[in-house]
């Protein structure tokens, strides 16, 4: 199948962007919202309570106020005032209505057992209120708090002839509203809190996914790019073998006719075929991955056998006993074998050395390693992305294969390879296999 589909990757990361800035701007306002809605209540409070007050100071005289002690409680003054503060607490709703002097202590106040010089009953007394009203001015009410509880009071002077203050009414608005204004500022923290952790829990959900459909994307389109090499491979491949049987057979016939001339070039023909071929089934297997046959497969013999064909003084190979067998495909892992140990080669100088190691990780574990280490010329971190990609070779006669080939071919056992090196010490390859 092919995957035409292709996503512009910066535009998509711009709306998924502007889509988060949307809803937090929309998190943001909503709260701004509802700040704005609860001042403006409190506002509205300290205009009643004010209003309340003043409409209550005009219906005191100050200069009934004037001489008032303990004991006067019954007097017909202050029952009269009484029952006006009263009425103006049940009709205007509110949680206390008092006359204080400007000391603080009640002079009158709506219950029935009072007592004249009380202290106050409901909130705390606001000193720096009481003050400015005790000198003839209306302080603006402040929300306060009192034990994790909200109030505000008007504190209204009442002045006498002598426009001296008398007497403060101290209006206290109701209860039940802060009691909603606290609900309400719970509620508005409990749903900014909400509004981000969902913005924050949605943006990742939708970033991980975007990322994840990003990189299905890409090995999709890396698939169909190396399907697309393969069958490339495998046509150019099959074109070119037939040609090259026919020149080494001629190449061959040729030789014998021209024995005696014993001319080097004579091998050259050969030689050049030999490795073209090698090319062209590098190609092949690359293109059409055979299926394996996976068996027990004992690394020690393949070792061995591997030792004999090769003869390179360069090449020490430490066999241990005890080791694991593998599951696997014996062709495959003498493939990779080869291949890696090719590299090794084709990368060191003459007096350098490739070791080849093989060990159970540990008892414990579920892996046998399989180590090809040389101490050459190493591989840069940039040349280090690249070397599995198909066709990246630094050699003028390589294929780039190799390391292609290997990499499938022990993924397809259930294993992998990795490689660690470092420039100017050398290279280590590790082949992980399952063991049996
Ligand atoms: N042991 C090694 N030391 C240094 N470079 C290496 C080693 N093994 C592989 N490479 C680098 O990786 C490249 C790719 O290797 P490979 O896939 O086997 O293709 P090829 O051998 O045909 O070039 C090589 O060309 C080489 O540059
Ligand atoms: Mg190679």
């Amino acid at each position: 199948m092919k995957f035409r589909f292709s996503l512009n990757r910066q535009i998509i990361y711009l709306i998924i962007g502007f889509g988060l800035l949307v809803l937090a701007s929309l998190n943001f306002a909503g709260w701004f919202f509802l700040q704005s809605f609860k001042s403006e209540l409190v506002q509205e409070l300290k205009n009643q309570i004010l209003n309340t007050g003043r409409m209550g100071s005009r219906l005191i005289s100050g200069n009934d106020l004037e001489n008032i002690f303990p004991g006067m409680e019954r007097s017909p003054t202050i029952l009269y005032y009484q029952q006006l503060l009263y009425d103006i607490k049940v009709n205007n709703d509110l949680e206390n209505i008092v006359l204080i002097d400007i000391t603080g202590r009640i002079l009158v106040d709506f219950r029935i057992n009072y007592a004249i010089g009380d202290t106050l009953f409901t909130f705390p007394l606001q000193p720096a209120l009481l003050r400015q009203a005790s000198v003839g001015e209306t302080p603006e009410p402040a929300l306060s708090k009192f034990s994790d509880q909200y109030f505000m009071s008007a504190y209204i002077p009442i002045l006498n002839d002598f426009d001296e203050t008398v007497a403060i009414l101290v209006v206290d608005a109701p209860l039940k509203f802060f009691t909603t204004l606290r609900n309400f500022e719970v509620g508005t923290i409990y749903l900014g809190i909400s509004g981000v952790v969902i913005l924050i829990v949605f943006s990742l959900i939708i970033l991980t996914a975007t990322r994840r459909l990003f990189r299905v994307e890409d090995r999709m389109k890396e698939q169909e790019r190396l399907a697309h090499l393969g069958q490339m491979a495998a046509t150019v491949a099959h074109e070119i073998r037939n040609p090259l049987s026919i020149m080494k057979g001629t190449a061959e016939v040729l030789r014998k006719k021209y024995q005696q001339l014993s001319d080097e070039m004579l091998t050259y023909i050969p030689d050049e075929i030999d490795r073209l071929n090698r090319l062209v089934n590098d190609f092949l297997q690359f293109a059409r991955q055979r299926p394996l046959h996976i068996e027990k497969v004992d690394i020690q013999d393949i070792l061995a056998e591997f030792k004999h064909q090769l003869r390179d003084p360069r090449l020490h190979l430490e066999t241990k006993t005890g080791l694991h067998k593998v599951i696997g495909d014996r062709d495959a892992i003498r493939q990779i074998l080869l291949n890696l140990v090719q590299n090794a080669l084709d990368a060191i100088g003459e007096r350098d050395r490739v070791e080849i190691n093989v060990e159970n990780l540990s008892e414990k574990n579920d892996w046998l390693t399989l180590t090809v280490q040389d101490n050459g010329p190493g591989i840069s971190e940039q040349d280090m992305e690249k070397i599995f990609d198909p066709f990246y070779s630094q050699k003028s006669s390589g294929s780039g294969l190799g390391l292609t080939i290997s990499k499938q071919l022990a993924e397809q056992m259930g294993g992998n390879i990795t490689i660690e090196s470092r420039v100017g010490q050398g290279t280590l390859v590790k082949v992980k296999l399952k063991k049996a």
